[in-house]
């Protein structure tokens, strides 16, 4: 080896390169997990790191917590040697490359809570050595990377871009989506210095098809802000032409049909419940705290945010409009809802608007049941209830059936069959709608 490639840099990437390289990851959740197999699928070995015992200790027998990671591919990894968990976070000075996965959630306030990327970061800190790389996938506000996470590693008298690499690289896993996945969909790096950004995309290049270089850890965690700001304010501007055209008596889903045919200058979203998961209703949060601390009000975001948690309650209000229309009182009724998972064919239901829907419903005395495929058991603060199989006589005992989720495996010809009345909120019955017309 020459004296050049003694360097730190040079050093991990000729590692990157025969794939010598320990990869560490931290969090494996629906993150972390994926981004672990794709490291390994690309002929890294791979620590996992993981404060859950419990899902440490599943994931060494092969079992799979995440619906996007096949059981058989971890098993295969697992057996191979070329996967291992571990919640003893003081092997994190074995990896070559570490990258944290934790999640970035909001306070109670709505105020970004970076205590587990601060939990992670001193855990990283505790063991840093000369020649590892750092990367941040956790979405977070412009500036953590710098101003949190570098001054707390170079604590350690160690100097990045030199001894040690740090990068930010946000992932974009869309979970449950068939097409684009961890690997096949690209990916945006920013480093601390070039040669920090130098470092990780020879890393990561193996692993993922494209990766795309920013000029900065600030640039790149905007990249993943706006991304999702912007599906929030389209999401939210839909879900306002669905109010618009309810009280103009239009069928939005035909305006949006239509509007969808011009090929060039719009792009389609649909209205629907509100949103939900760990990253839509929660990451234009945290650009909007960065900039009230720079006296800049994020007026998009917040009114994006406004209209989709508003949606609940605007579909609440077209249920108990049903009822009344039956002569029924939304106290006493049963109600049934189809789809509580945030999104469709998948079966993680945080911040699922599914839950809004089911308390606003019982805070009016009505009797709330639920099914879904993915969902066997829902179990959020004061809900605790269990998916009913979807029966002919399930449907045809409620007094309405809300569909919030349109999962692909549900039969809504039965449910529009069987059901006394539907509230759509996802407008999955226009398919049977559409069979039933075909010639
Ligand atoms: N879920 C998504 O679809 C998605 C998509 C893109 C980005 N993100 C972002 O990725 C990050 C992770 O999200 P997620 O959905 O994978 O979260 P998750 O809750 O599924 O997984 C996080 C894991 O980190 C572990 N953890 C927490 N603190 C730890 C610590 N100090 N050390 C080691 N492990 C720790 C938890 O036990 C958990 O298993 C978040 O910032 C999120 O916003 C999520």
């Amino acid at each position: 080896m020459s004296a050049k490639a003694q360097q730190p840099a040079d050093l991990l990437v000729a590692k990157a390169a025969d794939r010598t390289a320990l990869i560490g990851v931290v969090g494996l959740g629906y993150v972390g997990l994926p981004l672990a197999l794709e490291f390994v699928r690309a002929g890294y070995r791979v620590v996992g790191f993981d404060v859950k015992s419990a899902t440490v200790e599943a994931l060494n027998q092969g079992r799979s917590h995440i619906q996007d990671v096949p059981v058989q591919s971890l098993a295969a990894a697992v057996r191979a040697g070329t996967f291992a968990a571990t919640s003893d976070l003081s092997r994190l000075k074995e990896p070559d490359v570490i990258s944290i996965c934790v999640p970035t959630p909001l306070s109670k306030t709505k105020d970004p809570d970076v205590s587990y990327v601060l939990a992670a970061t001193n855990s990283v800190k505790q063991t840093l050595r000369r020649g590892q790389l750092v990367v941040l996938e956790s979405t977070t506000y412009p500036g953590t990377t710098r101003e949190l996470m570098l001054p707390a590693l170079e604590s350690t008298g160690l100097n990045v871009g030199k001894d040690f690499f740090l990068a930010f690289s946000p992932e974009r896993v869309d979970p449950g989506n068939p097409a684009w996945n961890t690997r096949n969909t690209p990916k945006v790096v920013g480093g601390i210095t070039p040669e920090c950004l130098r470092v990780a995309v020879a890393i990561y290049q193996p692993a993922i098809e494209r990766l795309v270089a920013v000029s900065s850890t600030e640039a790149a965690e905007l990249v993943k802000i706006l991304e999702n700001t912007f599906r929030s304010v389209n999401i939210g501007l839909v879900n306002e032409m669905a109010i618009v055209c309810d009280k103009l008596g239009v069928d939005v889903w035909e305006v949006i049909d239509a509007a969808a045919t011009k090929p060039f200058g719009f792009m389609k979203f649909t209205p629907g419940p509100g949103v939900g998961g760990h990253c839509i209703p929660l990451d234009p949060h945290y650009l909007a705290w960065k900039m009230r601390t720079l006296n800049y009000r994020t007026r998009f975001i917040e009114l994006a945010g406004e209209i989709n948690a508003e949606m609940p309650e605007y579909w609440v209000g077209c249920v108990v409009d049903r009822l009344n229309e039956q002569g029924r009182a939304a106290r006493g009724s049963r109600l049934l809802v189809v789809g509580v998972a945030y999104k469709k064919d998948i079966d993680d239901v945080r911040e699922s608007p599914a839950l809004d829907v089911i308390r606003l419903l019982q805070r009016r005395g009505a009797a709330v049941s639920y099914h879904d495929p993915h969902v066997p058991r829902l179990k959020d603060e004061d809900i605790d209830l269990a998916s009913l199989p979807l029966t002919s006589e399930s449907l045809a005992a409620a007094d309405c059936v809300i569909i919030v989720t349109d999962h692909s495996d549900v039969d809504y010809a039965l449910v529009e069959r069987c059901a006394r009345q539907v509230v759509d909120t996802r407008n999955a019955l226009a398919a049977v709608r559409r069979r039933r017309e075909e010639p």
